[in-house]
């Protein structure tokens, strides 16, 4: 009889098991488009002048992209079980996986959000509209766009730094995915990134 504890760890019990095409397509896309961010929002201000603006737009249309893609993964998430762990991997290893993919998921959201509220916050918002990919006119934030400008002042910095500390977040999560990944696949040789593969 199968368990329900056995069900959710059990590799023998789904021995094909993998994630689906859109999970896979979703996964790869949205970690191409942040590592390309994190690289624009890093080097933003070493471009020469007349690339830092473009940069700066780039990063924050991919960013509202990441957005809208975690959303939808987000939808993929709680509408599909995903392929449970082997149930050789010790339930230390289960648990702070399962932490890490819950902490990715928040900071794709925060992340992004972080960065439009910073921002929205920015004084010279309304003489430089938002467009995405230079194409789609994108809002501000309502809220924050009508507050005091010496209160937006404020509010500015503090979402930056805020956006700042998100990112430091994501390289310490991200070493520990990546870092977990390779682990399975070369010392343990049991791999879990076949399953996530096309
Ligand atoms: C996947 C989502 C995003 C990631 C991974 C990301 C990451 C980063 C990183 C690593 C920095 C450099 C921060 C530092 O070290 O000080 C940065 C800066 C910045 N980000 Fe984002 N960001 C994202 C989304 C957004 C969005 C949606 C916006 C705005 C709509 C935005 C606006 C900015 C701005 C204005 C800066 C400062 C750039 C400069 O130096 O002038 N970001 N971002």
């Amino acid at each position: 009889m199968n368990t329900h504890a056995n069900s959710l760890t059990d590799s023998t019990a789904a021995p094909s098991a993998r994630y689906t095409r859109t999970a896979v397509v979703l996964h790869w896309l949205i970690a191409l488009l942040i590592i390309g961010n994190v690289v624009l929002g890093l080097t933003a201000e070493s471009w020469p002048d007349d690339w830092v603006r473009p940069v700066v737009d780039t990063h924050k249309s991919i960013g509202i992209t990441v957005l809208g893609l975690a959303l939808l993964r987000i939808l993929w998430r709680v509408s599909h079980k995903p392929p449970p762990l082997p149930r050789e991997f010790p339930s230390w290893e289960k648990i702070a996986a399962h932490f890490a993919h819950f902490l990715l998921y928040l900071l794709m959201i925060a992340l992004p959000l972080s960065g439009w509220l910073h921002d929205s916050a920015w004084k010279g918002a309304a003489t430089h509209p938002m467009h995405l990919f230079n194409l789609v006119p994108w809002p501000r934030i309502g809220f924050v766009t009508s507050l005091d400008p010496a209160l937006k002042e404020t509010l500015h910095s503090r979402f930056g730094t805020l956006h700042t500390w998100l990112g430091y977040a994501l390289y310490a999560l991200l070493a520990m995915h990546i870092g977990g990944a390779l682990k399975h696949q070369w010392i343990d040789r049991q791999s879990v990134l076949k399953r996530m593969m096309p």
